[in-house]
């Protein structure tokens, strides 16, 4: 695998595989990999000719009080990670490099209506960082392919949605979410984690599940799962941000006749904040 950490030198790596005609596969992440970031790299490994990974923790996605200075940095391991995965490219740039003028006055792309919703409502600003810097990668990399995980369900809704809108050329792919063997979806930010809170984390799956169930039986009572669950979560010791049942493509509150959902939720376990989802199709009326 080569490791660069310059636009140019990614630009002439890519012309390269361009005129050989290569397809190019792209997992863009911040770093800290798990299995879930590994099981991207696996999922477009076998349809590209050339793959790539960035590894880029983005000041523009964080708020004034959000954990930047500690989100943890472990490149000597990612490196050997991604290598040993098959990926041939690892892009791994200074801030500098992606933000030469510095974030103050950089021009941002905006996703309405689903940047400022759910995790954008308790994180203002944070989608328009995702949305700038995957935008600014793709011009970088312009692949093929791109992957993204289930577990950041948002993120993938408003990144397939800018895709669309932009006329980008590229293929979202996306990916189921790895979990632990108690159903906790990972996440670097699992690290945080004290071995009491890991300890009651996984209540946010299963509180999912339980709402999970009770819709796929034909249950409708959606603010008393929703409630229910809330009530579930605090028991467990979380604080819990939104727990909430929506359209699928669209993540806007669903109508009576939405069949294909998604539940979304989002808590705070002490200082960490998880989020997991779960899709969910409600059965069809008069069925069992
Ligand atoms: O999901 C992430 O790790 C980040 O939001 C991404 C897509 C790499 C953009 O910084």
């Amino acid at each position: 695998m080569e490791n660069v950490a310059t636009i140019a030198a990614v630009r002439e790596r890519l012309q390269t595989a361009r005129s050989a005609g290569r397809t190019v596969g792209f997992v863009p992440t911040m770093g800290n990999l798990h299995a879930g970031h590994l099981a991207l790299v696996d999922a477009l490994r076998p349809q590209c000719g050339l793959l790539v990974a960035s590894i880029f923790v983005n000041p523009l996605q964080f708020g004034p009080n959000e954990d930047l200075d500690a989100y943890p940095r472990t490149l000597a391991e990612d490196e050997a990670a991604l290598s040993e995965r098959g990926v041939d490219l690892l892009f791994a740039p200074s801030v500098e490099e992606v933000y030469p003028d510095g974030t103050t006055l950089q021009t941002r792309v905006s996703v309405p209506g689903l940047g400022d919703i759910l995790c954008g409502a308790s994180r203002p600003g944070h989608f328009d960082g995702v949305a700038t810097v995957v935008t600014k990668l793709f011009q970088i990399v312009t692949p093929d392919f791109a992957a993204f995980g289930r577990k950041d369900f948002q993120q993938l809704t408003l990144i397939r949605r800018m895709v669309r809108d932009l006329s980008m050329a590229v293929t979202i792919v996306d990916v189921p979410t790895s979990r632990a063997s108690d159903g906790l979806a990972l996440s670097s930010r699992n690290g945080y984690l004290t071995s009491d809170e890991r300890a009651r984390a996984p209540a946010l799956y299963r509180s999912i599940e339980k709402a999970a169930a009770r819709i796929e039986s034909g249950d409708a009572a959606f603010d008393d799962i929703t409630a229910e669950a809330m009530a579930s979560l605090e028991q467990a010791g979380f604080r819990p941000d939104y727990f909430t049942i929506r359209n699928r493509d669209t993540l806007a509150e669903p109508g009576p006749r939405d069949r294909e959902l998604v539940i979304l939720a989002a808590a705070w376990m002490g200082r960490t904040r998880l989020i997991d989802n779960r899709t969910v199709d409600r059965p069809l009326q008069g069925a069992p």
